[in-house]
């Protein structure tokens, strides 16, 4: 019998990586990036919906520079807003599901304390970014196929660019950090949210009615933290030798001005998720000590060089250790105030 043909678009991305690995096991996985598709394209979308015809698409490739995106709107609008609708109109021709992420960007923050936004609180985006992935998740809904989109909280993981591995390519280097304290959220580990796809995927296909479980869910870990917070949690499950931090200082964000503002609170009450599927991620901090110890890992091609020659001892971030180059500090989403003394 043939297997059933999976199509994940963004796949070089922090959860697109993670998912070619969670999703093997339910389908034949056909993983694309840029410039294989280029979602600034309509007809490159199209083209690759209609030679592939899947049964399942996941896109997690998106325009995530929240500051560059105030600088390039209409870009950021064209891979956020315009190219989810033509994936979801594709997928409803072929009766495929459609996977699509949307961001705790959308709301404004102001819904401080409690248990943390739900799906239908109303929302209003505070920059070019969020606008346009709200504009992406109303297009997905209206062209009225079978679909999952999952709103995702301050994302990291252990390859790419991410707050992760910004904080502890700057702890090995800088005695002190100043971090904004005053944005709170659920830092998510992407292999957390791959893992959970996968499952939720899984029940979604197998469930008697195909559109039983469409719809709209928070996906978040659990627990919450600031920014400040996060990067204190992260100096601190690095080995001392391996770092020259020894403080994190807490700043406002009118002391690390963007160009895109940032919500306040970005708490994802995850409820729905729980209730539908029966996920739920772990707290945040549990997550991180584990994402940490996989970051620690080496590759195994060093391992089995290193068990055959002795080497020394490996720096905290593996062989190739996190990016240290001279780039401004991009923090994956574009997310996280990190401030340089
Ligand atoms: N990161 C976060 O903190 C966060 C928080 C909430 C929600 N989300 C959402 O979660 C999803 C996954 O985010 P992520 O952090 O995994 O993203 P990511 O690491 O920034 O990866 C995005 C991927 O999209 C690709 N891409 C960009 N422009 C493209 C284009 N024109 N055509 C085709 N592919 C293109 C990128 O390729 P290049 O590298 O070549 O540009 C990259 O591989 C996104 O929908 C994002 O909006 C992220």
């Amino acid at each position: 019998m043939d297997r059933r043909r999976i199509l994940i678009i963004g796949r070089n991305g922090q959860v697109g990586w993670e998912l070619r690995r969670t999703l093997a096991p339910l389908g034949g996985v056909v993983a694309i990036d840029f410039p294989e598709i280029d979602l600034t394209d309509g007809s490159s979308v199209r083209r690759w919906l209609t030679e592939t015809r899947p049964a399942l698409v996941v896109n997690a490739a998106a325009y995530t520079a929240v500051d560059r995106a105030e600088s390039e709107p209409e870009k950021c609008h064209l891979i956020n807003a315009v190219a989810p609708g033509i994936l979801a109109q594709e997928a409803r021709k072929l009766d495929a599901l459609l996977v699509h992420y949307s961001t705790d960007y959308v709301f404004d923050g102001a819904k401080a304390g409690g248990g943390g936004y739900l799906e239908d609180d109303p929302t209003r985006p505070l920059g070019v970014y969020g606008r346009s992935k709200l504009a992406g998740d109303l297009a997905v809904l209206e062209a009225g196929g079978r679909h999952l989109i999952f709103r995702l909280c301050w994302v990291y993981g252990t390859r790419g660019q991410n707050f992760l591995l910004t904080i502890m390519r700057l702890a090995r280097d800088r005695e002190t950090l100043r971090v904004v304290r005053d944005q709170v959220g659920c830092p998510t580990w992407s292999r957390m949210i791959a893992e959970a796809t996968a499952l939720a995927v899984q029940q979604t296909l197998a469930a008697p009615d195909p559109a039983a479980f469409t719809g709209l869910y928070h996906l978040a870990a659990s627990g919450r933290t600031s920014w400040h917070g996060f990067a204190e949690a992260i100096v601190r499950a690095m080995p001392p030798e391996g770092r020259k931090c020894t403080g994190v200082e807490p700043i406002a964000t009118a002391e690390y001005p963007t160009a895109a503002k940032r919500p306040a609170f970005s708490v994802l009450c995850c409820d729905k998720l729980k209730r539908t599927f029966g996920l739920q991620l772990p707290d945040w901090h549990e997550s991180l000590l584990a994402a940490l110890d996989v970051e620690r890992e080496p590759p195994l091609a060093v391992a089995r060089a290193s068990a055959a020659s002795p080497q020394p001892a490996l720096s905290p971030g593996g062989p190739e250790g996190p990016r240290s180059g001279p780039e401004p500090l991009r923090t994956g989403d574009g997310r996280g105030g990190t401030s340089t003394p």
